[in-house]
């Protein structure tokens, strides 16, 4: 397997890496012991310290910033440069240690040989508007899965897009590339009264765009509105999740919200950016409850189902993401796969 390090991945809120306590993170089951150096700084080295493997993570940091080992005291920068106090002559103490960046309040991590670079949200009138971490009960595949497709939308969600009345009525597009996946999805949005807050009325078409990429692994969902004649509503959302493969069996979603309104809303503007933000916990976490579902029943590598037009995009990014983001030749694909059209 390649390195999924060779591209930064958000890790945890930065707020929650005080001075003086490590903490532990998980990328595709590799630990890293992370904490703060003397100037406030965040380090992250491998959680198993070469001497003789305890977890750094559980050491303490020193008065100068250093990250002891809790069992022989060996103690390392941020660069990974170890000292053995007991033999301070002895050559080969250092460690890997990763690059780590802190931006839109998360911290990133990639390896320290990667050029790599930190996304940057703001594009196109969006604004950034917050972000929420979630820990999803499923394997990356079967989380990814989930978050390729909206067949699933009225039974497993309750709030955006449409109710299994509109099944009829869903326009879609999908279209498969060699590095990503694009998505389109059209359907009359399910009716509360609440949408009115939001400028939006009985009969509005709700509309879900995105691109997956695997570059690292992530997604980003336009979401927005438009009336019966096709004009659009004036409030777009753009929410980037990265899916972070923690173990074989959980994957961390880190959710980054932008938000885009045409014309002076104000107090709609603020409503709008508190639900975009509110709404994107929920629909994250409806899925995150229903995940359990599948995550032990559901083949890893090629799909087996008896797929529909939907699981387009489906099929194609259980390829990208074996043959791009892990590093494994492509050709996971059954190629008699069968497609209900
Ligand atoms: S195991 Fe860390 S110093 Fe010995
Ligand atoms: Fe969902």
């Amino acid at each position: 397997m390649g390195d999924v390090l060779r591209w930064f991945h958000p890790v945890l809120k930065a707020t929650r890496l005080g001075r003086g306590r490590p903490q532990q993170v998980l990328v595709n089951d590799a630990a890293y012991a992370l904490w703060r150096d003397g100037s406030g700084r965040a380090c992250a080295v491998a959680d198993a310290c070469p001497h003789r493997f305890a977890p750094l993570s559980q050491g303490r940091v020193r008065p100068d910033g250093r990250l002891a080992c809790g069992y022989h005291g060996w103690h390392f920068d941020g660069e990974g440069n170890g000292v053995s106090p007991s033999n301070a002559t002895q050559a080969k103490c250092d460690t890997r240690a990763l690059r780590v960046e802190e931006k839109y309040g998360w911290l990133w991590v990639c390896s320290r040989e990667s050029t790599a670079e930190l996304p940057t949200f703001e594009r196109e009138g969006h604004r950034f508007t917050g972000a929420f971490s979630m820990r999803m009960p499923a394997p990356l595949h079967v989380a990814l899965d989930n978050f390729s497709e909206n067949e699933h939308v009225p039974f497993v969600h309750t709030r955006l897009g449409w109710d299994d009345g509109h099944l009829e009525g869903i326009e879609f597009e999908a279209e498969n590339f060699d590095d990503s996946t694009t998505v389109k999805y059209r359907a009359e949005q399910r009716w509360s009264p609440l949408l009115r807050l939001f400028d939006l009325a009985p009969g509005d078409r709700y509309h879900n765009e995105w691109v997956t990429r695997f570059d690292p692994v992530r997604t980003e969902y336009t979401i927005f509105w438009s009336k019966p004649d096709g004009a659009r509503r004036p409030f777009v959302t753009r929410s980037t999740i990265y899916m972070v493969p923690e173990t074989a069996k959980t994957t961390w979603f880190h959710v980054f919200i932008t938000t885009h309104l045409e014309g002076s809303y104000p107090l709609r503007a603020w409503l709008f950016r508190a639900a975009a933000l509110g709404l994107g916990w929920w629909e994250v976490r409806d899925d995150a409850k229903f995940l359990p579902q599948v995550a032990d029943v559901t083949p890893a590598g090629r799909l087996t189902g008896k797929l529909g037009r939907f699981d387009k995009p489906v099929i194609h990014n259980r390829k990208l993401l074996e043959g791009q983001y892990f590093g494994e030749a492509a050709g996971v694909l059954p190629s008699g796969l069968r497609i209900v059209p």
